[in-house]
């Protein structure tokens, strides 16, 4: 098989490169990726040599360049988008252009250069909004919060119709938060091993209740390698591991972990809009994809404080102020 991946050198992308590289011998991987914030180029510096990996700078808005890569490829995994929330309100348009229209520009490609291709569109829990008792189904109401939510349930909601109205071959799916390594330090568990491995404070947005369920990165990329090898055309997957947890709770486990004392905590003021829960019924996937997830919580963040504290070389660079900024979306 010959795939193309955008978004390639962000997190979830270089893993899931990395992980499709050793498990598929023969295929091919081409990774499209402007460099945008988030991106890395030493997220895949092991896999320049494979002769079956195939770097690309550009950007997924790029029609020319979507129509020549697309031609001859099986399918398509779109991780490629601007992807933290704190600096979609700081600069939505930017949002809704890059992954509204990038992935709409994909479609178009697809619609004209492959019409056979599969398109994998990589989505998020945050297009249901949050829910304060029970789980969100793959058909439930999508009610995003952030610019960012909106930019990313708006391509879903593209990526239906193009199947609806050109009959394209897409599968959606709704991943819950992810961790692991690689993962860019403005999101919250790198941002916190981060600045506590630097003897920083850690901000806590509001009164720190807020519930996201974490899932570890590699199970993630093997739920996209089920919908990708076996998913029905038109059919959205939710993703998720049930390991639900307050943000103050999942700090303070780092911080013990870490062994760094609690009092580094430092509530802040809340980020607007800034949901309380977040929790998806993955029923579907499970029964049907025959998907579960694999890595257990506890072992799975503590592999991943050992993975940041043994690659401080990789994070130095990026531990800037800017990055590590306690209220980014105020920044302007
Ligand atoms: N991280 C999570 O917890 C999570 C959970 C569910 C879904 N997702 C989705 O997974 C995808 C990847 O998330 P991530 O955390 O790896 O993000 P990331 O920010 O680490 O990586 C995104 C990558 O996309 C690239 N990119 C952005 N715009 C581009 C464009 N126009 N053209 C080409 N490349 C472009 C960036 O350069 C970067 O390398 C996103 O679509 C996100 O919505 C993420």
């Amino acid at each position: 098989m010959k795939l193309l991946v955008t978004g390639g050198l962000g997190f979830i992308g270089s893993n899931f490169i990395r992980y499709m590289i050793k498990t598929y011998k023969n295929d091919e991987i081409v990774n499209v990726d402007s460099l945008a914030i988030g991106s890395n180029p030493a997220n895949i510096t092991d896999l320049r040599e494979s002769k079956h990996y195939l770097f690309v700078k550009g950007d997924i808005r790029d029609e020319v360049l979507m129509n020549n890569l697309v031609k001859d490829v099986d399918a398509i995994i779109n991780i490629a988008a601007e992807t933290h929330v704190d600096r979609s309100i700081t600069d939505p348009k930017l949002f809704l252009e890059n992954n509204t229209l990038g992935t709409q520009t994909i479609l178009e490609a697809i619609r004209y250069s492959n019409i056979n291709a599969r398109l994998l569109q990589v989505s998020t829990d945050e297009v249901y909004g949050d829910i304060i008792k029970g789980s969100f189904k793959e058909t439930d109401l999508l009610k995003p919060s952030s610019p960012y939510a909106a930019s990313k349930a708006s391509s879903d909601l593209t990526a239906l119709a193009y199947y609806r109205t050109f009959g394209l071959n897409v599968v959606i799916t709704r991943c819950t938060n992810n961790f692991g390594p690689y993962q860019f330090p403005e999101k919250l568990i790198p941002k916190t091993i981060v600045r506590a491995a630097m003897n920083l404070s850690i901000p806590i947005y509001g009164t720190g209740k807020n519930v996201r369920d974490w899932i570890f990165v590699l199970d993630h990329c093997k739920a996209l390698e089920a919908v990708l090898k076996r998913g029905k055309s038109g059919e959205i997957y939710n993703i998720s591991s049930g390991n639900e947890l307050t943000n103050v709770e999942l700090v303070s486990r780092i911080l013990k972990i870490m062994d760094r004392p609690q009092n580094l905590i430092k509530y802040v003021e809340d980020r607007p809009g800034h949901d309380l829960r977040y929790s998806l019924d993955s029923s579907k996937i499970r029964k049907e994809l025959n998907w579960n997830p694999e890595n257990a919580f506890d072992s799975a963040l503590d592999e991943t404080i050992k993975w940041y504290k043994e690659n401080e070389k990789w994070w130095k660079p990026l531990a800037t102020e800017e990055i590590l900024n306690p209220t980014p979306w105020k920044s302007k």
